[in-house]
């Protein structure tokens, strides 16, 4: 029997057009948008793959849905609708919504955190991080060695170093140790996952020094998907009954929804400590909203509740992550340098790889990302040393083993099709790489600067050179 390729389980109902720009374009964008895809106008790309965040298409079950929000101030029901789902999906009890996934890392922070606290953490997320530390408290990266390889082809970069853990928590005593921060599918180590039998781990040593576990759930169902293909013995189980065994490890949670849970907007806080969720819903009335909306509508919490359900169907996940594999493989194909295994949520560019002539201190990754754009209006994020920001004791910049640009695919968005031209965009841009040229800052902004920030490139005009004959290139259909 032949193989049969695989499709998307689902079809179109409503298309929203997009348009290509020419170079010159592009060019000018650029420009305005100081060499930040941040800061590029969404009608101006192509294929946007800044991000899988907010980005998803809804299904038609998750429109019905919206049409059913009950926008009392208080007492909502889609807020009881969305506890019921959370309690059995992810098993925590106490649910407080938060309008995304930085809201709640907000209220977790201030109420679990003392200044001079330590939060170790399987690598940094920035938001996650930065709460952390306005909180009072210090980061500490405590994911394994091989996280920081490109090239390792370690099933599980998500993994906690158990030893790390433990000298950090040795040098500066338990009490001063609030949780340990286990983020799912490790976002800035390329989408790599954790295994059960790690967390579990984690969780023993935790659980006799009363150091909590909180997890980053935000893309937890695609983690689970990883465990169910990767981990012995776990194949014969469903995504949504991992899932579960990993939340049950925990003490709680952070959620963005705009991930996993098919959603454009939305997150909450899990937690099982119910004294814990009284201050938490405290908190929220202060910051977000009263805590049966948490500063979303009531339609957005029932899209949110539908969106849940949907993310853990075996169909979806499988075509979700093989979609991200199909476009890793044709890169891989094409000769240049991602991070393997290719992760769940995106395919990460190895910049420093792909461009040695550039400097760190010029922002390789920065300048990839906006040369992508010129080539092609594909829009990409830099996750490198613009992202890791500067060090709040030195003032220096903070250079990461890993200098990335990530390719992310939103949820049920993007066609086969558009991976091909986003894989024929990177690969002629591989080609073309000694004429990207490095970039430097012509405005920092204080807090997250990948956000704002603008540059201008070193040495030249532009940040890629032109072509040398015609630099303009329609489309191609080839026959077959
Ligand atoms: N945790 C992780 C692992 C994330 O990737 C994000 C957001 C957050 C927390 C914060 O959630 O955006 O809802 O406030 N990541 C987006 C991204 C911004 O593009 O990776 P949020």
């Amino acid at each position: 029997m032949s193989a049969r390729s695989w499709a998307e389980p689902w079809k179109i109902k409503v298309v929203e057009p997009i348009h290509m720009t020419s170079r010159r374009e592009r060019e000018a964008h650029l420009r305005a948008a100081g060499y930040n895809t941040f800061l590029l106008r969404s009608e101006h790309t192509y294929i946007d793959l800044l991000t899988d965040s907010g980005t998803s298409a809804m299904s038609d079950r998750q429109w019905a849905g919206m049409m059913m929000g009950d926008e009392a101030y208080a007492g909502s029901r889609n807020y009881y609708h969305l506890e019921e789902v959370v309690r059995d999906v992810y098993g925590y009890p106490e649910l407080i919504p938060t309008h995304q996934g930085r809201g709640a890392e907000h209220l977790l922070s201030k109420l679990l955190i003392r200044p001079g606290d330590h939060v170790p953490g399987n690598m940094y997320f920035t938001t996650t991080r930065l709460h952390q530390e306005l909180a009072g408290g210090t980061f500490h990266d405590v994911i394994i060695d091989e996280a920081h390889d490109p090239a390792s082809a370690h099933p599980f970069k998500g993994n906690v170093d158990l030893a790390k853990l433990d000298a950090l928590v040795k040098q500066v005593g338990a009490d001063r140790v609030p949780y340990v921060c286990v983020a799912a599918t490790v976002n800035l180590a390329g989408g790599q996952p954790i295994s059960l039998a790690n967390l579990a781990a984690v969780a023993a040593y935790c659980a006799p020094r009363g150091i909590r576990v909180i997890l980053d759930a935000t893309r937890a169902v695609e983690n689970a998907w990883f465990i169910q293909q990767r981990e012995p013995g776990q194949r014969g189980r469903t995504v949504a009954e991992i899932l579960r065994a990993l939340c049950d490890l925990t003490d709680g949670a952070t959620m963005s929804g705009k991930k996993d849970s098919l959603v454009n907007i939305g997150g909450w806080l899990g937690l099982r400590d119910a004294g814990l969720a009284a201050k938490a819903r405290n908190l929220v009335v202060v910051y977000e909203g009263l805590h049966t909306y948490g500063g979303l509508a009531g339609r957005d919490l029932e899209a949110m509740a539908i969106g849940i359900r949907e993310s853990v169907e075996e169909d979806h996940i499988r075509s979700r992550i093989g979609q991200v594999m199909y476009l890793g493989e044709r890169l891989t194909q094409a000769g240049v340098p991602i991070v393997r295994p290719v992760g769940g949520h995106a395919v990460f560019l190895d910049a420093a790889a792909m461009l040695p002539h550039i400097p760190r201190t010029e922002y390789p990754a920065q300048a990839l990302a906006a040369a992508l754009y010129a080539e092609s209006g594909v829009r990409a994020m830099e996750r490198g040393a613009v992202s890791a920001g500067r060090d709040p004791k030195t003032g220096e910049d903070r250079f990461p083993r890993l200098e990335l640009v990530r390719l992310t695919i939103p949820r049920r968005v993007y066609t086969q099709a558009h991976m091909d031209v986003v894989a024929e965009s990177v690969a002629t841009l591989f080609e073309r790489r000694e004429h990207v040229h490095g970039l430097r800052f012509t405005y920092e902004p204080e807090y997250l600067r990948f956000f704002q920030a603008t540059f201008a490139p070193v040495g030249a005009d532009v940040v890629l050179d032109a072509e040398d004959a015609a630099d303009e290139r329609a489309p191609a259909f080839a026959t077959p």
